[in-house]
């Protein structure tokens, strides 16, 4: 069996790479980390394969494709992706359309050429990774946000796509809150409630693709928040969630938050 995990030099994408590497998977690494993916090429053993490329760049992931292609891929983890932090008029434009570009639009290139594949051999498995930001609006991280709505919705209408199908491929979304890994550096906050491990999120993430699950949504909490939003007005979850975020704001975001 194969997979390619996009982001997979850190964090959740590192524990999805160790994970099924333990399982006896063949793998295709991808991230900007050149250095970092050789080394996990050497220390995971068995057969990596890696490609470094950028998925703000549309060329990337075009070239992530082409060289996965004929080599029999049966799953493709969309798990690279980030944050920023800040009132949507002061983030900077060009940081945040790279994460749009990542978030989004490299996901929904791969999802779909990966999905064209997978549909034609009627086998494979596609792991998109969104966030409990999915399930709600963001204030203070709103363009974020906004791209797992994207994530979670596009996944969940493909469900519905191949359900109606009878299609052996399967879809699964893991919405996650809070993980320990370099994201919330990355994107400027502290958490302000336990993060889980990304071992935790990749295990769960894998044990509900495996069994052919859509959501993926690990912690009791999170599983909680997420099905309580359903039945509070936008504009009340909006100030939940902005004072969420608030108090998540590093002394770097302290006056963007406040201003
Ligand atoms: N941590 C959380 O609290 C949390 C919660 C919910 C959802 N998530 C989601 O989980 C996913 C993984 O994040 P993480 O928490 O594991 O964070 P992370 O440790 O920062 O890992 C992010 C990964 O994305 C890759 N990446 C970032 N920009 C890229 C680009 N332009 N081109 C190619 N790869 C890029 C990075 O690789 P390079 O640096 O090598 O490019 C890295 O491997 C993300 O989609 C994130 O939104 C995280």
């Amino acid at each position: 069996m194969k997979a390619l995990i996009t982001g997979a030099t850190s964090g959740i994408g590192q524990s999805f790479a160790a994970k099924l590497s333990r399982k006896g998977w063949s793998l295709i690494l991808t991230g900007r980390n050149e250095k970092r993916l050789k080394e996990m090429q050497q220390s995971l053993g068995g057969n990596i394969e890696v490609i470094a490329a950028d998925l703000s760049k549309r060329d990337d992931v075009f070239r992530v494709y082409d060289f996965c292609k004929g080599k029999n891929v049966d799953m493709l983890i969309n798990n690279a992706g980030y944050g920023l932090f800040g009132k949507f008029e002061d983030t900077d434009l060009e940081d945040e359309v790279n994460m749009i570009n990542v978030n989004i639009t490299a996901l929904h290139i791969l999802t779909k050429l990966f999905l064209r594949d997978f549909k034609k051999k009627d086998h494979g498995t596609i792991l998109n990774v969104a966030s409990a930001a999915g399930f709600m609006s963001g204030p203070l991280m709103a363009a974020y946000y906004a791209s797992k709505n994207y994530v979670l919705r596009l996944s969940v209408a493909i469900y519905e796509e191949l359900r109606r199908d009878r299609s052996n491929v399967k879809i699964t979304v893991l919405c996650p809150g809070p993980v320990d890994t370099n994201f919330n550096n990355r994107a400027g906050v502290s958490f302000s409630v336990k993060p889980i491990t990304a071992d935790q999120a990749a295990e769960y993430a894998l044990k509900k693709a495996f069994s052919g699950k859509l959501f993926a949504i690990p912690g009791l909490f999170v599983k909680f928040g997420t099905f309580g939003q359903r039945f509070l007005p936008q504009k009340l979850l909006a100030a939940i969630v902005y004072n969420i975020q608030n108090a998540k704001k590093t002394s770097d975001g302290k006056e963007k938050a406040l201003k």
